[in-house]
């Protein structure tokens, strides 16, 4: 019998919780330190414990996720704590494209293929030297906003490099990614595309709650000064949000493009959940900084459904369970083949 597995962090709860309602053995790849929290959960049937992620690149590891026929969801995590070629090497059959994480993890790739699917996307500026106006500082990978910055000359820029450095967070400029700031308002645009089906679903919307960045807004400008330090965009959680119906026809346009680009770029495509993450301008012109080509945390706010999930599938619906639902059905239409790689 097909378990569900995934790592111990993120957005497990959610993937696990949906896989086990859908009838899956569920299966969770645990760092020890955190075992006492997942044992809470009795829709965990099993855990594999382990010292560290990587570990599922064991030996060990791999046989036991294969002694119970497990297909991996990847997340956040995975794309954090290992490299690309590390994903790419697991031995467990992972669900959705596992070629496609390198195109997330690397950002010049991300801007190739978002540039691709004819988005807005902000001015990627090639050298410390180039930056003009405001700009944010990103590190490769998925992050989670950690040890992001705004600048807005070379001088600052290094400053705020150099802390880094001694921080332990980078070791060189070519750890950084430099990107137009992006003026608007901030949305995470959530979607899964049913390859099965052949079908783009629109699942959710949700915002980051990033620290410092959302706090320094009850800090008074002048006092911000004060108490000088680089504010981060650490990701601490999500809040809901519904989009104006009328901005919704681009939502899917969008989503479309992007599904056409990637499977140009990257076959077999992009295959199950993704998120368009940016803002909207005063003109309601969505600007994507980026893009995650992978279950997002954000969809921990739906596990019975969001206001769009509804509308779409007539039963509390999470993306954990969609995930599951579409292995169920590509399994009795016996074309798992399709949907894992
Ligand atoms: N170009 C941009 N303009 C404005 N804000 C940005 C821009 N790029 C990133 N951010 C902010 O930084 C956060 C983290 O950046 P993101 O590219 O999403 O990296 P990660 O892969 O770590 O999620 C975003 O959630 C957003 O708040
Ligand atoms: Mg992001």
């Amino acid at each position: 019998m097909t378990s569900i597995a995934t790592l111990g962090s993120h957005c497990a709860l959610q993937v696990l919780k949906g896989a086990k309602d859908e009838g899956f053995k569920t299966l969770l790849v645990c760092e020890k330190k955190r075992e006492s929290l997942y044992r809470r959960f009795p829709f965990i049937d099993d855990l594999i414990l382990v010292n560290s992620f990587n570990d599922i690149l064991d030996q060990r590891c791999s046989t036991q996720l294969a002694e119970k026929d497990a297909i991996v969801i990847p997340h956040g995590t995975l794309i954090s704590q290992m490299t690309s070629s590390e994903i790419e090497s697991i031995k467990t059959p992972i669900f959705g494209n596992r070629w496609i994480l390198r195109w997330e993890s690397d950002r010049k790739m991300k801007e190739e293929m978002m540039i691709d699917s004819k988005l807005n996307v902000p001015r990627s500026i090639p050298s410390p030297k180039e930056i003009k106006g405001l700009s944010i500082a990103k590190r490769h990978g998925a992050a989670g906003g950690k040890g992001y910055f705004l600048t807005t000359s070379e001088k600052d820029y290094e400053k705020k490099r150099d802390q880094l450095i001694s921080d332990g967070l980078i070791k060189n400029d070519n750890d950084l990614y430099l990107q137009e700031y992006a003026y608007g308002v901030s949305a995470y645009l959530q979607y899964f595309h049913s390859a099965i089906k052949g079908q783009l679903e629109f699942f959710g919307v949700d915002r980051r709650y990033e620290s410092d960045i959302d706090g320094l807004g009850r800090i008074p400008a002048s006092q911000q000064l004060d108490t000088y330090r680089i504010p981060s965009f650490n990701v601490v959680g999500n809040s809901p949000l519904v989009l104006r119906e009328s901005l919704l026809e681009e939502v899917y346009a969008m989503g479309e493009r992007f599904i056409e680009s990637a499977k140009k770029l990257v076959p077999p495509g992009m295959i199950g959940p993704f998120c368009l993450e940016g803002v909207y301008d005063d003109n309601s012109t969505f600007t994507t900084f980026e893009f995650s080509a992978r279950i997002v945390a954000g969809t921990n706010l739906y596990i019975d459904g969001s206001p769009y999930s509804s509308l779409t599938y007539g039963e509390p619906m999470s993306m954990g369970k969609r995930i599951a639902r579409e292995i169920k059905e590509a399994k009795k239409e016996n074309k798992l083949q399709r949907i894992i790689t």
